[in-house]
């Protein structure tokens, strides 16, 4: 009698300590990224620029953190239903975009040197656009489409072809399941304060600033399969 008591003490034990974990690991608190070493480093982005757009992507981790936690304590209250809780779970994909491109677009700025001709990505860029100046090409007219979002060299995920894809704010447009190789902003705040409304030079200028690095370490990775 004395073990059975035992046994189902300890079973309660578990049943509790695994709903309890389940409740402290429910969603993630982001940390933004500290991209300060850029400031004074690229040409055509000045100071003020760069500070504006690390506070505007702060914002981003921020709310995304809010949004799953809120979504959260709604569903915990049996507020799950509700057009609030609907109106959070569309607006989490927008802010949690705009929180990973912004990275990915600070990620692969810094750099002096050109996409070295002899680099795979350089490579499977000439397979897929024919040359390297016909992509470039595509790449700053995909920028220039009038409204606000951003350009991505995406590989698709099911056979490996580039495609230089317009993303719609931050959330539409992109190819699911893919992996954005490089991403450049073109929403105004990205420039505005320093080209106006030339977003053709302010273009030119983030070509001269990639840091070509990290777009071939995204290919090489999914290439190889250690990553997406
Ligand atoms: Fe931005």
């Amino acid at each position: 009698m004395k073990n059975m008591h035992l046994n189902f003490f300890i079973m309660m034990s578990l049943i509790f300590t695994s709903i309890g974990e389940a409740k402290t690991t429910s969603y993630p608190n982001y940390q933004p990224k500290n991209f300060n070493y850029l400031k004074g480093k690229m040409k055509g982005f000045d100071d003020k620029l760069l500070t504006m757009h690390f506070t505007l992507y702060q914002g981003y981790v921020k709310n995304t953190n809010l949004i799953l936690r809120t979504l959260k304590e709604m569903a915990d209250n049996g507020q799950d239903r509700t057009i609030g809780y609907g109106a959070l779970k569309r607006r989490m994909g927008w802010e949690f975009d705009g929180m990973i491109l912004h990275e990915l677009y600070f990620e692969n700025l810094g750099g002096v040197e050109p996409l070295p001709k002899k680099s795979a990505l350089y490579q499977e860029i000439e397979n897929n656009f024919g040359s390297y100046d016909e992509w470039i090409q595509e790449f700053k007219a995909t920028g220039l489409i009038r409204g606000i979002g951003w350009v991505i060299l995406y590989r698709d995920p099911k056979d490996g072809h580039l495609h230089t894809v317009w993303i719609n704010e931050h959330d539409h447009g992109h190819l699911a399941g893919g992996t954005p190789l490089l991403v450049m902003d073109v929403w105004e705040h990205a420039y505005l304060i320093e080209y106006g409304l030339d977003r053709g030079a302010y273009i030119d200028a983030f070509i001269k600033n990639i840091d070509w690095n990290a777009p071939m370490e995204r290919f090489e990775k999914v290439v190889s399969g250690s990553g997406r």
